[in-house]
């Protein structure tokens, strides 16, 4: 697709992986709805996009877990840019690695709410307006996690089981639309996002995340006949 004027939708733009996705973005000239709790951090990405040359931007404070919250964004997204071409569900957060009985019941069902059940909530409340338009791509950052299963990551690994179970029926379902789906499956990425975990992770060995996002610019670029409709990316 032609980047060029399309409207994207992203959440988890104001940190990590999702920051990096959306200034690539805009260098290519891609209108851009972020989504994200921190207002610094999404203040931040906003005046940088348009700078970087997106013809419009907004960031939308939200948090993706409150249910209402996020089906008014994503009608406010709708109302204020008309047609979206692009859904990247992007957000995500980390638990930190143990046996099962150590998540603790909150964390547990947070991780839940933010890695999987707001993905498919959003993306329900986005399919319309997608598939209204010739072409429409909905991509989501899952996860090595999403493929493999390592221990200490139960609850994780839940999510972006499941994000990849619901990318592949999307797909089927889909598939008469003009909404082309798919999945990256990346392993370590040198992000925050362990940390905010309380997790000690050597992340510097990791891949860089504006690497990642370049993947990523690749994969929604591609012309109509050429979809790459999973991408695993390991260091
Ligand atoms: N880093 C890795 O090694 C790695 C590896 C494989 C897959 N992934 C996946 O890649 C994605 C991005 O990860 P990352 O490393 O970039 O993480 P990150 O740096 O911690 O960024 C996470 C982003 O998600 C947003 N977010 C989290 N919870 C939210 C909520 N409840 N409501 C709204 N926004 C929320 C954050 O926004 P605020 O800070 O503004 O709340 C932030 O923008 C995640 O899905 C993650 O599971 C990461």
């Amino acid at each position: 697709m032609k980047l060029q004027g399309k409207t994207v939708v992203l959440t988890g733009g104001s940190d990590g992986i999702g920051y990096h996705i959306a200034l690539k973005l805009a260098e290519q000239g891609a209108q851009l709805a972020i989504l994200g709790r921190n207002k610094e951090r999404l203040s931040k990405v906003e005046s940088e996009c348009a700078t970087s040359g997106s013809p419009k931007v907004k960031a939308y404070s939200c948090d993706i877990c409150d249910a209402v919250l996020l089906e008014q964004t994503a009608k406010l997204i709708v109302s204020e840019f008309a047609n979206i071409d692009i859904l990247i569900n992007n957000a995500g957060i980390w638990h930190k690695t143990g046996p099962l009985d150590q998540i603790p019941d909150d964390l547990l069902v947070e991780t839940v709410q933010t890695n999987l059940t707001s993905l498919i909530q959003l993306t329900k409340h986005l399919l319309p307006t997608l598939r209204a338009q010739d072409e429409a791509i909905v991509l989501n950052i899952a996860s090595k996690s999403g493929v493999v299963a390592q221990a200490g990551q139960s609850v994780y690994t839940a999510t972006k089981y499941g994000v990849r179970g619901f990318t592949e029926v999307l797909k089927e379902d889909e598939k008469e639309t003009g909404i082309r789906i798919a999945g990256v499956y990346q392993s370590g990425t040198n992000t925050q996002m362990f940390a905010k975990a309380g997790e000690n992770v050597p992340n510097h060995i990791f891949t860089e995340p504006e690497d990642l996002a370049d993947v990523v610019v690749f994969m929604l670029s591609r012309p109509p006949k050429i979809w790459l409709h999973d991408v695993r990316v390991e260091l």
